[in-house]
């Protein structure tokens, strides 16, 4: 078993024999930009910092000769060699490194969907650079020439090359741009976006049960950071999504978090209704039920995301069962409360 050290937190972690350093760093929940997974693409690029890597078989245009000698090496493709590495990852607190916003991005929405009586699905796909982000960010879409403001909209999916953007987008009465989306935004149409903004996003580091709460499109970012930890992440403790929804025609993506649950054996997914009776199941708000699903919640990371109400409600009743500041994160601008 060899170690990697990331700088400049000073976090280890193993990595066996023929692993490479990307899929090392996944295992560990550390997640790392990639793209091609076999060297000729650039994007896993890292600063090895010290020790000795086999960097295996790359294009040059993927990695320059320069930058192999500054020290850079494409993880994908790198296996450990000596018995320690040191490579540049992230933040002190080894949270990945953000990527600058960029503006005025050119989209093609691809699928525009009625998926609840209120909210729409948004999917988009990049005409030219391609936004990268990491999940539970956000992006601001508008029309402004036109008198449609910029509003924020969380990412519901997870970063891909394509370039494809999934939002979920809730008509607000009177506001501009989610009528603008839902009435006259349609497939085919060319859309600006702005973005990637927010730092609503998942802590490696946390070893600890994870529970996310959500109400309506507040589930975007919880969906983005769920479906990353699982499918991508080999996130291992338990990991509960706790949405709540007013009737079941409010369910949304039940069908993707059912996958995620029957999948992962470390992951659940509960509903709870609020304006119609559901047998056998949970209702009533979250801030009222928590208590007896959760009666201690002081080792659990949280994630909320949902109308300022809602954040606000369920953040208060997560302090009450003992959930700890440091591991309570939150995301309460969604499009419930946007024009
Ligand atoms: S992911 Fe493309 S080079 Fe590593």
């Amino acid at each position: 078993m060899k170690t990697i050290r990331l700088l400049p937190s000073g976090k280890e972690i193993n990595a066996e024999s023929g692993q490479t350093v990307l899929s090392a760093l996944e295992k560990a929940g550390y997640a790392l930009p990639n793209n091609c997974r076999a060297g000729a693409c650039g994007e896993c690029k890292a600063k090895v910092c010290s020790g000795e890597i086999d960097q295996g078989f790359i294009l040059d245009m993927a990695l320059p000769k320069s930058e192999r000698e500054e020290g850079y090496g494409l993880m994908c493709m790198a296996k450990v060699k000596s018995d320690l590495i040191e490579i540049e990852y992230g933040t002190e607190d080894a949270l990945p490194k953000l990527f600058p916003p960029m503006e005025n991005l050119r989209y093609a929405v691809t699928e525009k969907t009625q998926v609840t009586p209120t909210i729409c699905r948004v999917r988009l796909r990049s005409l030219g650079k391609v936004m990268r982000f990491w999940p539970g960010q956000y992006v601001t879409m508008g029309d402004p020439e036109n008198d449609i403001p910029d509003r924020c909209y969380s990412i519901a999916n997870i970063p891909n090359h394509e370039g494809e953007i999934l939002l979920y987008i809730t008509k607000v009465e009177d506001g501009k741009t989610s009528s603008w989306v839902h009435k006259e935004v349609k497939e085919g149409d060319m859309v600006k976006m702005n973005g990637p903004y927010g730092t609503f996003i998942g802590d490696p580091s946390a070893e600890t049960p994870v529970l996310c709460l959500a109400s309506g499109s507040g589930l975007a970012p919880i969906q983005s950071l769920a479906t990353a930890a699982m499918l991508r992440g080999g996130f291992r403790k338990p990991a509960t999504v706790l949405f709540s929804a007013r009737t079941r025609e409010d369910l949304l993506e039940f069908g993707h978090f059912s996958f995620l649950k029957t999948k992962f054996r470390n992951f659940d997914y509960k509903y709870t209704l609020t304006r119609e009776e559901n047998p056998g199941g949970l209702t009533g708000r979250i801030p009222e039920i928590l208590p007896e699903l959760y009666p201690d919640l002081s080792k659990h990371s949280i994630y909320i995301a949902g109308s300022t109400e809602f954040v606000e409600s369920c953040t208060a009743k997560v302090k009450e069962l003992g959930a700890v500041d440091e591991f309570i994160h939150t995301e309460g601008f969604t499009s419930q409360v946007q024009a």
